[in-house]
């Protein structure tokens, strides 16, 4: 087996872009825990959005580069222990739900325009993307109309299409795949590297490609 060798900050590990970090105490305690006022600052900045935006639960760790955006008050639940590093956006209407154990890496996006649910235990890579949602609007006049929204040229409503995600727990969805509206991804299951999930995955399978299809059975012992 190789080793990753000395990590350079204790809470740092293999593949992760820097050290993810504690709530500090006050931005003395930022500075110390980040090693220096830049990051100090950026580390208090990056803790307050996540106080405001979310309901945290214990032991909570954030990167300097995690984000959340969340434009649907009350709805973003982050379980204990939960490492976060990547951007976190909550719609209007949508709501986020994170569970206990839960990783998720550098890069990562996770867009809720209606739910997003992610069970305890599950790992989700860097570079993964899952969207409950289209964005835009399929309909090419609508989706001009939703640019020039976007640009405050136009004002009014613009329909755009969404349905939930839900993965279930110790899933683990490998680097830079696509999880896209609608799908349940069951308890267990792995996803390869670079997949795009558009359909149900079960429980306990090893699934990969494009469309993601099981291909055996994943590894799921009992605890002890
Ligand atoms: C899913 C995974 C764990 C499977 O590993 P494995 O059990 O050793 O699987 P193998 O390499 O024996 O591949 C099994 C089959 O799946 C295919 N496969 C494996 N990964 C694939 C991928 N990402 N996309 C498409 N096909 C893939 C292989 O080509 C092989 O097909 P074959 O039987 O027709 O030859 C591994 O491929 C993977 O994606 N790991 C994720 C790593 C990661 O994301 N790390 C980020 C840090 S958290």
């Amino acid at each position: 087996m190789p080793c990753f060798g000395r990590l350079p900050l204790p809470d740092d590990h293999a593949f992760a872009n820097g050290a993810a970090f504690p709530e500090p105490a006050n931005l003395l305690a930022a500075c110390a825990r980040a090693r220096g006022l830049r990051a100090g600052l950026l580390l208090s900045a990056v803790w307050r959005q996540f106080r405001a935006g979310a309901s945290l639960g214990d032991g909570v760790w954030l990167s300097l580069r995690a984000r959340l955006i969340n434009l649907s008050a009350g709805a973003v639940r982050i379980g204990d222990r939960a490492v976060l590093r990547g951007t976190l956006r909550v719609e209007p209407g949508g709501a986020l739900s994170i569970g206990r154990d839960v990783y998720v890496g550098d890069d990562v996006i996770l867009s809720a325009g209606e739910g997003i649910d992610i069970g305890e235990g599950t790992l989700i890579a860097h570079g993964v993307q899952v969207f409950d949602n289209d964005t835009h609007p399929l309909d090419a006049t609508e989706r001009l109309r939703h640019f020039r929204m976007i640009r405050g040229l136009e004002t009014g409503r613009i329909r755009i299409a969404t349905a939930p995600v839900r993965i279930g727990a110790r899933a683990w969805i490998g680097l830079n795949c696509l999880i896209m509206k609608g799908v349940t991804i069951g308890d267990d299951t792995v996803v390869a590297a670079g997949s795009v999930v558009t359909r149900d995955l079960p429980a306990g399978v090893v699934a990969v490609g494009n469309p993601a299809r099981p291909i055996s059975e994943a590894i799921a012992r009992a605890p002890g």
